[in-house]
């Protein structure tokens, strides 16, 4: 991505009126006044100021660009967050790998286009689609939030229809929405009630297609593309991240009609894994709102067989999740439809913990009046137990020994016997990329540091600062190459880069000049590293005293204070020299 598309959207999109969108502002002075949106408050101390384009709380202290509001906002990435400002603004984002953006975009458009016809015509009576959804209690107003449409039962009305308007036939097909065949295209998805796929940018991805009556495939979904990639989406999530923010938990469930039962029925935290096991990407994706999840999944083999995987996933990432098959109904979606809203809640307050879980699913599989099989048991019981911090592995030592009548000393005697390394992480699937362009002081220290190693081990003084995407992962692959030798092998180094940070150290390594003095070198860096940081600390403080009309005196002077100690910072890290 272009460094230069950050500035086209920051200069394109007035923070008065991206923020004045959601939080009433009204003048006050040269700035604009309003209650905080990401605190309680009566009285206004959130304000935002147009020439510096930038918000600050004086009473909670949140701060940033039109973008950082929109991250915090929304709960988005960078990347989306500048994404969503950008189409709302109008600009086009140049992305330096992962695809042509243009290309992208009208796919986006086509899958629109598409929703929107599918919508038109579910809402064009009488249509089989709006009477199946009829048949299953959907409102109105929540088929209008989900956006449900209806594929008719021609063989090309879809295909006529984005014909018409111009697109291209294969883009059609990269997105699955048609195919060709005996020198014909036709309709990928007739007779279908259509949910459209929509990520947290608010992009129609895909969509997901059920069969009305019996017919196969019961559900049908969109192909994968380069805008759909179903290990990397949670479906519904774009509805409902708020509300798992807010309630910092969320309910995942296996099929589009949980979601839309359970969101009708009141519970909103929620959203599904798109007919797929849980990916590592889904469980990051999710752990942006909360860290607790509770995974309900119908009470089938199928369903237990894909929870079990789904704790081990979330479990892995860091979440503390939990299980809950319901019985009343084969799934969410009949259990609150029958049961309604308090009934789920109170079984949400019984769904087994990440290790009762896990030792359950264990002791189902072995016969445990069979003393080989408890040994089984035991030894992989040991084994959930180790992914445990220690506080909680001794609890469960205990619990495990009363409730499955094994002793203490025996699970003690085989955690120790087996005793490994710590579980190895599978890699981070690759995500997308802000490539914020390496600058000059970051190829420097690289270049201090391949020449002469010792500095590494001051590594903690300058690897915060690094911001480019290069300069973070050669910092990092330097980091494994280090651990081994404490030398810096230029070969090892390339072996652990993408093909963009190896060019950027190729680079560094032929292109720029040998290091004279070292030492020097390196000590001008981090102290021209830590006033840069300063003094982005410095404009934010005189930005925000001159935000600070009409603010307590108190919190003035604080910032005064800040400022000057600040200033002599700059200056004392200024005279040093090396
Ligand atoms: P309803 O019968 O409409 O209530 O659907 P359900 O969600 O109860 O169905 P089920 O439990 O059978 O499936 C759960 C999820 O798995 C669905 O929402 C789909 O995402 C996915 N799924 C189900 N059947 C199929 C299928 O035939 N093909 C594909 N690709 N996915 C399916
Ligand atoms: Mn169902």
């Amino acid at each position: 991505m272009r460094d230069n598309s950050i500035e086209e959207v920051k200069s394109r999109c007035d923070i008065v009126d991206v923020i004045g969108r959601e939080v009433e502002l009204k003048r006050a002075g040269s700035n604009y006044k309003g209650l905080c949106p990401f605190h309680k408050e009566k009285t206004p101390s959130f304000v935002v100021s147009e020439d510096k384009q930038i918000f600050t709380c004086f009473g909670c202290g949140a701060t940033g660009d039109v973008i950082e509001f929109e991250q915090k906002y929304y709960n988005l990435d960078f990347m989306e967050a500048l994404e969503k400002l950008a189409s709302e603004c109008g600009v086009t984002i140049e992305h330096g790998r992962g695809g042509d953006t243009s290309d992208r975009e009208e796919l986006y458009r086509i899958n629109r286009e598409a929703a929107k016809f599918f919508y038109t015509a579910f809402r064009r009576a009488p249509n089989k689609g709006a009477e199946y959804m009829k048949g299953r209690e959907i409102g109105e107003d929540i088929l209008k939030k989900f956006g449900i449409g209806y594929a008719d039962e021609n063989w090309d009305s879809l295909y006529n229809y984005l014909k018409g308007l111009g697109f291209p036939d294969d883009k059609m097909l990269k997105l699955g929405l048609i195919s060709f065949s005996k020198g014909k295209y036709y309709d990928k998805f007739r007779d279908r009630v259509m949910f459209p796929i929509i990520n947290t940018g608010g992009k129609i991805i895909g969509f997901g297609g059920r069969a009305i009556g019996d017919v196969m495939p019961k559900y049908l979904n969109s192909q994968e593309s380069s805008v759909f990639m179903k290990k990397n989406n949670l479906y519904g999530l774009n509805l409902t991240r708020q509300e798992i923010s807010k309630e910092n938990s969320a309910v995942i469930v296996e099929g589009y009609m949980d979601v839309i039962g359970l969101y009708q029925g009141g519970v909103r935290n929620v959203s599904a894994s798109l007919g797929t096991a849980l990916t590592d990407s889904q469980a990051k994706l999710i752990k942006r709102y909360t860290k607790n999840v509770i995974l309900s999944y119908d009470a089938d083999d199928a369903g237990r067989a894909a929870a079990l995987r789904g704790i081990d996933i979330l479990h892995g990432q860091g979440c503390r999740v939990r299980v809950l098959h319901v019985t009343d109904g084969k799934d969410p979606d009949e259990f609150i439809r029958k049961k309604g809203r308090q009934a789920f809640l109170d079984l949400t307050e019984t769904a087994l913990p990440y290790a009762d879980y896990k030792f359950d699913a264990i002791s189902r599989r072995h016969d445990m009046n069979d003393t080989e099989e408890r040994l089984e048991f035991l030894k992989e019981a040991v084994g959930v137990l180790r992914t445990l911090s220690p506080v909680e592995a001794d609890m469960y030592i205990r619990k495990l020994s009363s409730g499955y009548d094994i002793s203490e000393g025996a699970i003690r005697k085989e955690m120790a016997e087996t005793e490994s390394g710590p579980p190895d992480r599978k890699r981070a699937s690759r995500e997308e990329h802000v490539d914020i362009p390496m600058g000059r002081l970051e190829k420097n220290i690289i270049k201090v540091l391949i020449t002469e190693s010792r500095f590494y081990e001051r590594a903690g003084e300058f690897t915060a600062a690094f911001e480019s995407t290069d300069g973070k992962a050669i910092l990092k692959a330097m980091d494994r190459v280090y651990e081994r030798g404490k030398e810096f092998d230029i070969n090892l180094i390339l072996d652990n880069l993408d093909e963009s940070a190896a060019e950027a150290m190729k680079n560094i390594d032929c292109d720029m000049l040998p290091v004279g003095d070292g030492q020097k070198m390196f000590e001008d860096c981090l102290d021209a590293m830590k006033i840069e940081k300063l003094q982005k600390k410095e404009k934010l403080l005189t930005d925000k005293i001159t935000m600070a009309e009409g603010m307590d005196d108190q919190v003035v002077k604080g910032l005064f204070e800040e400022l000057s100690d600040t200033r002599s910072e700059i200056s004392s890290l200024r005279k040093r020299g090396h």
